[in-house]
């Protein structure tokens, strides 16, 4: 496996051809069995797999965790070195953004001024600007996400489709723990009270979407599971059912997802669950 830190090294280890065959696994490290499935999905693909590991200042708010977001460079090597990985990128912020980065993509503001956005203002500028970056240096034909980020995968759709980029987006089921909570690199902040009560948020959303087939409606199913997160201690950003294609409020008979947001102490998680 070869781990290289600029796009010159990049274009060496994948030359144009391995390149046109490539899957691209964006990462910012910490990786856990999440990211592994990232990645056994982008080799069952077939051609060679790059890994990349930033993290990415341009997605954090000043108030967000950008300077505490674990890095476990080492360890992550080796967890990539046992699946096979061909190429690990892992540029510093100085090749990515050897200028302030000033020319951004701007997502869609329907996809971004909603959940997420609204609550993380330019989070998904950053994302999608790292992103097509990050494509415009590996060049690869697939592109691997997970769906835990349902949002996000949402966005980086949007943003391949209409800049017509060529790559193929795959999404990914969110691995979980045996207890259900969506394996995340933040849930090494959770302290061991927080972590015990942390399953209680897929639980509402599997509550959540049992109503949602009995007939109960959107409203309700979501005031009942933001007020039984609440009852419970969580601060709830939202919860919130959407048609999967794009986030926007469903029409009767579109594909389904309920999305959710919750702070437990000081730590904020996500998930969601497709109905
Ligand atoms: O999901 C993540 O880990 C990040 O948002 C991504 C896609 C690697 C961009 O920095």
């Amino acid at each position: 496996m070869d781990v290289v830190r600029t796009v010159a090294d990049l274009r060496r280890h994948l030359p144009q051809g391995a390149s046109s065959s490539c899957a691209l696994v964006p990462t910012m490290g910490n990786l856990h069995e999440g990211h592994l499935d990232l990645v056994r999905v982008a080799k069952a693909h077939g051609g060679p797999v790059a890994v990349s590991i930033f993290v990415n200042p341009l997605q954090f708010a000043p108030s967000e965790d950008f300077d505490r977001y674990p890095r476990t460079f080492e360890a992550d090597l080796a967890k990539l070195g046992a699946l096979g990985v061909d190429v690990v990128y892992a540029p510093t912020v100085a090749v990515m953004y050897p200028e302030p980065q000033t020319v951004r993509v701007v997502p869609p503001p329907a996809l971004t001024d909603i959940l997420e956005g609204a609550v993380r203002p330019g989070f998904f500028t950053g994302v999608a600007t790292v992103v097509a970056k990050l494509f415009l240096m590996v060049r690869p034909a697939v592109a691997v996400f997970g769906k835990k980020d349902y949002q996000q995968l949402r966005v980086v759709e949007a943003m391949v489709r209409q800049l017509s980029m060529g790559v193929e987006i795959v999404g990914v089921e969110t691995a979980r723990a045996d207890d259900g909570l969506a394996l995340s690199s933040r849930n090494g902040y959770l302290t061991e009270a927080e972590r015990a009560e942390a399953p209680a948020l897929r639980r509402s959303l599997a509550t959540a979407a049992a109503s949602l087939r009995t007939g109960e409606s959107i409203g309700g199913v979501e005031a009942d599971a933001a007020g039984a997160l609440a009852g419970r201690g969580w601060q709830v950003d939202y919860v919130a059912v959407r048609r999967r294609s794009d986030l926007a409020a469903p029409q009767p008979g579109e594909a389904l997802v309920i999305v959710a947001a919750a702070k437990l102490g000081a730590t904020r998680l996500i998930d969601n669950i497709e109905v």
